[in-house]
């Protein structure tokens, strides 16, 4: 039983069919890692998981039905904090808004979450006082606090200095020990290769392989793929 389905998702933008018939799920506990080249679509496959935009054409199903609000997690490449809000504020407010919680329930949720991201001690920080791994982690935090049945990164560490990607690499690797069921963008092979159940190749708006990352790395079946990896690599 998958938590999170897509089945044959299409999205047009103007005349451009940037998603063509995409099938796809995550079972519980399971880590996706989706790679591919600019354009491909990758971004827009996470966005309709999330129900931020909606198909033209097949659906998204949350063990079998539509999700519902926060319950698919999204962090995004550039954070999306809100400037204005501390982090304890951009991390409790979506239970104040969504979730109806009382304040005071709220900030305690939202205390115990940035607690486990490591940020105890920076809740009364805004975004520009923090570092981008900081940000970042409040932004998994902000996602983490609504108790999403699965969560989706885009390219979560890709904006991030070369020190900065291994403490927002942590935190991922043990949400995925705890058994969050994740799906990620992202060209961090090492994560790919250390934590993904598997690994699945887009272009051109289609997932054309889906591999275990051993499988995936060492013995892609697909041309494209032999390509991609070649360029990256
Ligand atoms: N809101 C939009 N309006 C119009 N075109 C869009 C929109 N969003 C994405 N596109 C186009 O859809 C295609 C796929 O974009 P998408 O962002 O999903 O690619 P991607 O695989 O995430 O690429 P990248 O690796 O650069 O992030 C691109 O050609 C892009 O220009
Ligand atoms: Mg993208």
């Amino acid at each position: 039983m998958s938590v999170l389905k897509a089945d044959d998702v299409v999205k047009w933008y103007g005349d451009l069919e940037v998603l063509r018939g995409v099938t796809f799920e995550v079972e519980p506990g399971q880590v996706k890692v989706i790679i591919g080249p600019s354009g491909s679509g990758k971004s827009t496959l996470l966005r309709m998981l999330a129900t931020l935009e909606t198909p033209d054409r097949g659906t998204v199903t949350l063990e079998g039905r539509a999700p519902g609000p926060g319950e698919v997690g999204m962090v995004f490449q550039r954070f999306n904090l809100f400037q204005n809000m501390t982090a304890l504020d951009n991390v409790m407010c979506g239970l104040v808004e969504v979730r109806r919680l009382k304040k005071d329930e709220a900030k305690d949720q939202a205390l115990a979450f940035l607690t486990r991201v490591g940020l105890a001690e920076h809740a009364a920080k805004y975004p520009d006082e923090l570092s981008g791994g900081q940000q970042q982690r409040v932004a998994i935090a902000r996602a983490l606090v609504m108790k999403p049945k699965a969560m989706l990164f885009d390219e979560p560490t890709s904006a991030l200095d070369i020190e900065l990607v291994r403490e927002v690499r942590d935190v991922m690797e043990r949400l995925a020990r705890e058994g969050m069921t994740m799906v990620v963008v992202s060209h961090d092979f090492r994560f790919a290769n250390d934590v993904a159940s598997s690994v699945l190749m887009m272009d051109e708006g289609r997932i054309v392989e889906e591999a275990p990352p051993d499988e995936f790395f060492s013995a892609p079946k697909e041309e494209r793929t032999k390509r991609f990896l070649a360029l990256v690599e």
